[in-house]
């Protein structure tokens, strides 16, 4: 029997805060793709590669670390923008040095470039790569990073 499936796993894309608003939210700061666009370019790239996505988005801490968490039965890498979260949350830098699944930190904006509260990230510590500043073509990065050194 044939399959069209992808083989080589699924990729898990973590959005966290305020990023279901990307298209209207600071288009100046974020431009104007919105989540949907990026979730549909990541899906098509990651596919080309082999690999399934499973997009998750929230608002919330805790929804954000449950799904690093079920990660570990269903995904084979992370690509997460963690949005605030990054610069305050200990429990989902936890929750990825937990879970040890290789993991990509994206940032649409040159975080560095921005209010002195955004330089530092939680998270950077416990990932294999970050990507800042390359707007939305992060995650396409990222994912790419992910295919070049996931096991084929
Ligand atoms: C962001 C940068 C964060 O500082 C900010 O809180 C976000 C988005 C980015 O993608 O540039 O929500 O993660």
């Amino acid at each position: 029997m044939t399959s069209t499936s992808p083989t080589r796993g699924t990729l898990l894309i973590l959005n966290g805060p305020n990023l279901n608003l990307l298209g209207t939210r600071e288009p100046g700061i974020y431009g104007s793709a919105t989540l949907q666009d990026i979730e549909d370019q990541a899906k098509a790239v990651a596919g080309e590669a082999g690999f399934d996505v499973r997009c998750v988005q929230s608002n919330s801490e805790g929804a954000l670390i449950d799904a690093v968490h079920a990660a570990r039965e269903n995904a084979v890498g992370i690509v997460i923008n963690a949005g605030a979260y990054t610069h305050t949350s200990v429990a989902l830098r936890d929750a990825l040095a937990a879970v040890r699944l290789p993991a990509v930190e994206v940032h649409i904006s040159n975080v560095h470039q921005r209010e002195e509260f955004r330089h530092h990230s939680y998270l950077s510590a416990v990932v294999d790569t970050v990507i800042v500043g390359a707007g939305v073509l992060g995650y396409e990065l990222a994912i790419t990073y992910l295919a070049r050194t996931l096991p084929a």
